[in-house]
């Protein structure tokens, strides 16, 4: 056989998805993949009711139905204060996993250069490699996970770094950038004509004091910020794959060709069905709020008794812990794996998410009921065994 395309041979399978399929094997508390486990809200499954018998069930508009398209519009003009189009502006995706991947086809040429900080969502090494762009990494330093002017600076200035990828809240690091670093990170984009791609499936997910910012929202960004976010978080519903990118027409406008012949179309009835959620009033945000602040301080609470350190997230739901005290010399994917066999919780190792050599982190989340929680804390007491 001819050789398959060498692209494929820079990856591994996902380590997220490699820790949850041995959670399963061992019937461990798989805090790994970030998915709830818990259901969606009453009246967003209520309205799914309906759609089935009511429909639509066939293609929606590839750019989506346009009850979706208002609904999200307004939405987003509320949350982003940016007046957004449901017409010109948004794009419904399959998650912001594709809206991401539209995104980069749409602005690159293979050769281009994106930055990225690190650590970072495994996606975006994968979506570089597919699309024949080199990732040029920018450390997040841990344990506060701030950023080097100089070093992205340097990152901006090479003539062939297209654009900036931005996850906003965090994922794996759980910061939140503030206004001030994402000026910063806005002056250099103008300054060096570079495009940024949002990713901020956790915009909602946000604990006081901190605010999310929508870099997109900065004085002359929006005309070069192609935001990419997902429903999936917001309401979990992280298995019925709606997203969406919002952008200006001209950027939008190739994005919506690569996602044409993509996908067609994201989901049309659950397009349908996740109305209410998209015209929810502030109190349902506040709500995803309450309750992810209170996951937070239940498990980090717990983390703390049971003598693990760890960088308390300000967002998203995931924290990086420190596991070298506990971890006797093993590397963090020696320990991450000895710990789902021996304790029974799984979690993903820190290093399988930075571009430095970095392994005495493990990333936790904490998207659970109260009991799984508290199962695997009562797992994780028994750590100084192991
Ligand atoms: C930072 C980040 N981006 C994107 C995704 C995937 O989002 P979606 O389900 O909308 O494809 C995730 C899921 O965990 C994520 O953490």
């Amino acid at each position: 056989m001819k050789p398959l395309n060498q692209k494929t041979q820079r990856l591994t399978d996902s380590v997220i998805r490699r820790m949850t399929r041995l959670a399963m094997e061992y019937d461990a508390v798989n805090l790994s993949q970030g998915f709830p486990d818990f259901d969606p809200p009453q009246f967003i499954m209520d309205r799914l009711k309906e759609v089935a018998t009511a429909g639509p069930h066939q293609y929606s508009p590839t750019w989506g139905n346009l009850n979706y398209r208002e609904a999200l519009a307004k939405k987003l003009t509320h949350w982003m204060g940016i007046p957004i189009d449901p017409n010109r502006n948004v794009l419904a995706t399959v998650g912001s996993t594709e809206a991401m991947m539209a995104a980069l086809m749409a602005i690159s040429n293979p050769g281009d250069k994106v930055v990225i900080f690190s650590p970072y969502f495994e996606n975006y090494y994968a979506q570089s490699v597919f699309n024949s762009i080199e990732p040029v990494f920018v450390p997040l330093d841990p344990p506060a996970f701030t950023f080097n002017g100089d070093l992205l600076e340097a990152a901006f200035r090479d003539p062939k770094t297209k654009a900036m990828i931005l996850c906003n809240p965090s994922n794996p690091s759980g910061r939140v950038f503030t206004r001030e670093e994402l000026q910063f990170i806005a002056d250099l984009a103008i300054k060096y004509d570079v495009i940024i791609i949002t990713d901020e499936p956790y915009e909602h997910i946000v604990f006081e004091p901190y605010k999310h910012v929508y870099i997109a929202s900065l004085p002359n960004m929006w005309e070069r910020t192609i935001c990419c976010s997902s429903l999936s978080k917001t309401y979990s519903i992280t298995g019925w794959r709606l997203g969406y990118i919002a952008a200006d027409k001209p950027l939008l406008d190739e994005c919506k060709k690569m996602h044409d012949f993509l996908t067609v179309c994201a989901p049309s009835p659950l397009q349908e069905a996740v109305i209410p959620g998209l015209l929810a009033p502030d109190s349902y945000y506040k709500g995803v709020q309450d309750h992810y602040t209170h996951m937070r301080d239940l498990f980090t609470n717990g983390l703390r008794e049971i003598g693990f350190n760890f960088t308390e997230p300000q967002g998203t739901y995931f924290m990086m812990v420190d596991i070298s005290e506990f971890a006797h010399g093993k590397n963090d994917v020696e320990f991450c794996e000895e710990m789902v066999r021996k304790i029974g919780v799984a979690v993903v190792p820190g290093s399988s998410f930075f571009k430095e050599d970095v392994n005495h982190l493990a990333r936790f989340h904490f998207s659970k009921k109260d009991e799984t929680l508290y199962e695997a804390l009562n797992r994780l007491a028994d750590i100084k065994k192991m």
